[in-house]
C-alpha cells in the first residue's frame, strides 16, 4: 500500500512539473531554472522508483519510454480527417466567398486567418484529460497509431485540467527549422540521407519504431482544430483557439478574424513574405468561416469541408547550373561534394553553392557537372538541388566521381560499410586537424571569439598548436608573430581563449567533435552526467539511457572516450583549467516583471530575440509594435517610428546600456 501523504506528494509534484514544463515549452518563458526542474524532477523519478504502483501513463515521465506499436496500428475515426480545398489567388478566394454567402443566404460572415503550418496533422484522443491515443492522418477515414512517439513532444499534453470527459485535439506536428538544419548536419556526418525539408523530417521522426529516437528530434504541435467531443460546447473557430490555449496547447498566435473576404486578401499577401522570418515552415494561410453554426449549415464534400480554404503560397526556386563540384573536409574527416553554380537570386541573397550530401544524393539525383538545375532554400536557410532538368541536357554534362585520395594529405579515402559517406581516416591528416580546430573553437562549441579559419590556418603554419589543448598554452607572444596579428588583435585573443575556458561540459564535448554527437546529444549527456569524469566512468549502456541517446552516439562516445590519444587531449585541456563540468545557470532576477517591453533598432551586444530572451526570463513580455499596454521600449541604433511613437505616447525610453544593467549583463 502506498501511503495517502506519498501519493499526495507524487500529484503535487506533477502539477508543478507540467507547469513548468508548460512555460518552457508552449510559452517560452520558464520561471525557474533548469537546475531546479531537474531537481524537481528527479524527486518525482525517484518516488515513482520507490512506489511503482503510482506511476500512471500520463506522468510527466513517461514521455519516452513506452514502446511504438508495431507497425503502427490502423484505427478508424470517429470523424474523418478532411482536407482542404486549395486557392492560388484573390480571384478563388473572393469565390469561395460567394460561394459561402450563397449558400448561408446571408452577406454577414466573419472568416478566421491562420498560418498553414507545414508539418503533418495528428489526431489527439483525451479521455478525461488523458492523452489515451495520437494518430496520423493516413488516409483521412483510418490513421495510424504513433501514441508512444506522439508523447515525446513536449507541447502535447499528456493530462488536462478541467477537460471534457471525451475529446479528440486536431492540429500540426512540425520540425522548428533551427531543429531541422542541426538533424541535417548530424546526418551529413553521420553519411545518412539528409531530409528534403522540415515536413519530411518531422514525418520520418514520427514513424519511428523507437520513441527515444522520435524524442531527440525536437518536434513540436500546434492545435487548431477539433475532432468528436462530448461535454464541451464550442460556437466558433476563435472561441476553440482560446479555449485550445486555456487547454494549454501551443497555438499559433498569428491568426486574425476578419468581416470581409478584402480583409482576408489583405491578411494573405501580408504573411507572403513575412513567413519566411518565422521559425518553422509554412505553405500558406488557412480561411474558416468563423462560426460553427455556419460552418456545419455550410456542410462538406467527400472529400473537403466547404467552409475552408486553404490558401498556397508559391513555392521558392530558382533555375542555375553546376559549373562544377567541389569536395571540402567536415570535422570528422568526412569528405563532402559542394555544387558550385552559376550565381542566381533566390529568396533575398545570391546563391553560388549547394551541397551536395554525400555520393548517394548525387546519384539518386542524377547531378552532372553542367546541369540545368532546380534550387529552394531547406529550412529557409540550406541552398539544396531540388531537381536536374534533364530535357536540358546536351550530352556534354560530365558525371561527378569521388577522388580516391584525401584532397589534403592524399592518403587513400574510405567509405566505411554501410555508409555514404566517404572520410580521410588519417588521424594525423591536416585537414582533420583544421577542421577539429575550426569545429572546437565556433560558435556552437567553445566559442573563441577571433579564432575563425584563417587564425587556426596561420597556427597550423607557425606549428603551434596541433590539437585543441594547444590552445589554451598560447602565449601573446606566440600569437603576435603570426601573419596579421597585431598586438592589440593578440591579447584579444588571448583572453578570448581564457574566456571560453568556462563554457561547460556541453560546449566542451561538442566541441572534441566526437563522431555522431551534435550540439543537442552533447547538452543531453551533459545535463544527465554533469561532470566529464562521470562520462568516462560510464559504460555504453549507461550513456544510452541518456534520453535522446541512441545506440551508434553511445558507442561512438564511449569509444573516443577510451581512446588514449583522445584522453590525454582531455588531460591538456583539463591541466589548463577548462571546465569539465555542466554549468548551473543561476537564476537570473526579475529585472522586468510584469513589463510590456518593445524591442526597436539595433543593438551592439546582442540580437534582439536574445535581448527578448533576458526579458522573458525575467519577468517580462515582449511585443512587437508600441501599443498603449507598452511600458517600456529599448532603443537601439538607428531606431525609428517605434521610438517616436513611444515618445509621443510618453513611454519610458531606455538606451542599450541601461537594458544591459538592468538585466545585470555585463558589457562584452
Ligand atoms: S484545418 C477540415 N488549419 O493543411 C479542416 N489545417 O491542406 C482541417 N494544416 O490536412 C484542416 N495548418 O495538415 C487546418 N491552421 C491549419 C493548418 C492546417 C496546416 C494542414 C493540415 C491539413 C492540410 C490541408
Amino acid at each position: 500500500m502506498v501511503p495517502e501523504e506519498i501519493r499526495q506528494k507524487v500529484e503535487a509534484l506533477r502539477k508543478e512539473i507540467r507547469h513548468h514544463s508548460y512555460l518552457y515549452y508552449v510559452k517560452d518563458s520558464p520561471e525557474i531554472s533548469d537546475y531546479e526542474f531537474d531537481h524537481m524532477y528527479r524527486a518525482l523519478v525517484d518516488l515513482e522508483k520507490e512506489y511503482p504502483e503510482v506511476v500512471t501513463p500520463d506522468s510527466p515521465t513517461q514521455r519516452v519510454g513506452g514502446k511504438a506499436s508495431d507497425d503502427f496500428r490502423k484505427v478508424r475515426f470517429r470523424k474523418p480527417m478532411l482536407s482542404l480545398a486549395n486557392a492560388f489567388s484573390a480571384d478563388e478566394l473572393r469565390d469561395f466567398d460567394r460561394r459561402v454567402r450563397e449558400g448561408l443566404g446571408t452577406d454577414k460572415v466573419e472568416y478566421i486567418t491562420e498560418l498553414k503550418i507545414d508539418g503533418l496533422s495528428m489526431n489527439l484522443i483525451y479521455e478525461n484529460g488523458r492523452l489515451v491515443q495520437g494518430l496520423t492522418r493516413g488516409d483521412g477515414r483510418v490513421g495510424e497509431d504513433v501514441t508512444a512517439n506522439v508523447k515525446t513532444i513536449h507541447t502535447i499534453p499528456l493530462y488536462i485540467e478541467n477537460a471534457p470527459p471525451y475529446m479528440e485535439v486536431r492540429g500540426e506536428v512540425y520540425m522548428p527549422r533551427k531543429s531541422f538544419i542541426a538533424l541535417n548536419e548530424e546526418r551529413d556526418e553521420a553519411g545518412i540521407m539528409p531530409f528534403a525539408n522540415c515536413r519530411n523530417a518531422a514525418a520520418g521522426s514520427l514513424r519511428q519504431l523507437d520513441p527515444h529516437v522520435t524524442a531527440a528530434r525536437n518536434l513540436a504541435f500546434f492545435a487548431y482544430a477539433l475532432g468528436d467531443i462530448q461535454g464541451l460546447e464550442i460556437h466558433s473557430q476563435e472561441e476553440l483557439l482560446k479555449q485550445l490555449e486555456i487547454f494549454h496547447f501551443q497555438v499559433n498566435p498569428n491568426y486574425r478574424k476578419w468581416d470581409s473576404i478584402e480583409g482576408v486578401i489583405g491578411g494573405v499577401n501580408e504573411w507572403e513574405l513575412k513567413r519566411h522570418d518565422l521559425g518553422y515552415d509554412t505553405d500558406g494561410m488557412v480561411i474558416k468561416v468563423n462560426d460553427f453554426a455556419q460552418q456545419s449549415s455550410l456542410g462538406a464534400t467527400v472529400k473537403d469541408p466547404k467552409w475552408a480554404m486553404a490558401y498556397k503560397y508559391p513555392p521558392e526556386e530558382a533555375e542555375t547550373t553546376v559549373e562544377r563540384i567541389i569536395v571540402t573536409m567536415g570535422r570528422t574527416g568526412v569528405l563532402t561534394p559542394s555544387a558550385d553554380l552559376a550565381p542566381v537570386h533566390l529568396a533575398g541573397t545570391t546563391v553560388k553553392r549547394a551541397t551536395l550530401h554525400n555520393m548517394d544524393f548525387i546519384h539518386e539525383k542524377d547531378i552532372r557537372v553542367g546541369d540545368h538545375v532546380i534550387i529552394y532554400k531547406a529550412g529557409e536557410i540550406i541552398p539544396e538541388i531540388s531537381k536536374v532538368l534533364t530535357d536540358k541536357r546536351t550530352g556534354k554534362e560530365e558525371i561527378f566521381e569521388m577522388p580516391d585520395t584525401c584532397p589534403i594529405c592524399g592518403d587513400p579515402v574510405q567509405r566505411i560499410e554501410g555508409e555514404a559517406a566517404y572520410r580521410c581516416v588519417n588521424p594525423e591528416c591536416g585537414g582533420v586537424v583544421r577542421e577539429k580546430l575550426i569545429h572546437f573553437s565556433s560558435r556552437d562549441a567553445m566559442d573563441i571569439e577571433g579564432m575563425g579559419p584563417s587564425v587556426v590556418d596561420s597556427l597550423l603554419a607557425a606549428h603551434l598548436v596541433n590539437d585543441p589543448g594547444d590552445f589554451y598554452t598560447l602565449k601573446q607572444e606566440d600569437i603576435e608573430g603570426i601573419e596579421r596579428m597585431g598586438e592589440k588583435s593578440a591579447s584579444n585573443l588571448v583572453a578570448a581563449i581564457a574566456d571560453s575556458k568556462g563554457r561547460g561540459l556541453a560546449k566542451l564535448l561538442f566541441g572534441l567533435g566526437v563522431r555522431f554527437l551534435g550540439a543537442k546529444g552533447a547538452e543531453l549527456i551533459a545535463h544527465r552526467f554533469r561532470t566529464l569524469d562521470r562520462v568516462i566512468a560510464a559504460g555504453v549502456d549507461e550513456i544510452q539511457e541518456t534520453e535522446g541517446i541512441g545506440k551508434v552516439i553511445a558507442g561512438s562516445l564511449y569509444d573516443y572516450l577510451h581512446d588514449v590519444k583522445n584522453l590525454t587531449i582531455i588531460n591538456k585541456l583539463k591541466n589548463a583549467g577548462v571546465l569539465m563540468e555542466e554549468v548551473v545557470q543561476e537564476t537570473e532576477g526579475r529585472a522586468f516583471e510584469g513589463e510590456m517591453v518593445v524591442l526597436t533598432g539595433k543593438l551592439s551586444s546582442m540580437g534582439r530575440r536574445e535581448a527578448g530572451d533576458i526579458i522573458k526570463r525575467q519577468g517580462g513580455d515582449v511585443q512587437s509594435s508600441v501599443t498603449n499596454k507598452t511600458t517600456l521600449v529599448v532603443a537601439g541604433e538607428d531606431a525609428g517610428s517605434k521610438l517616436e511613437k513611444a515618445r509621443a505616447k510618453g513611454i519610458t525610453v531606455i538606451d542599450e546600456e541601461t537594458f544591459l544593467a538592468r538585466a545585470g549583463v555585463p558589457r562584452q
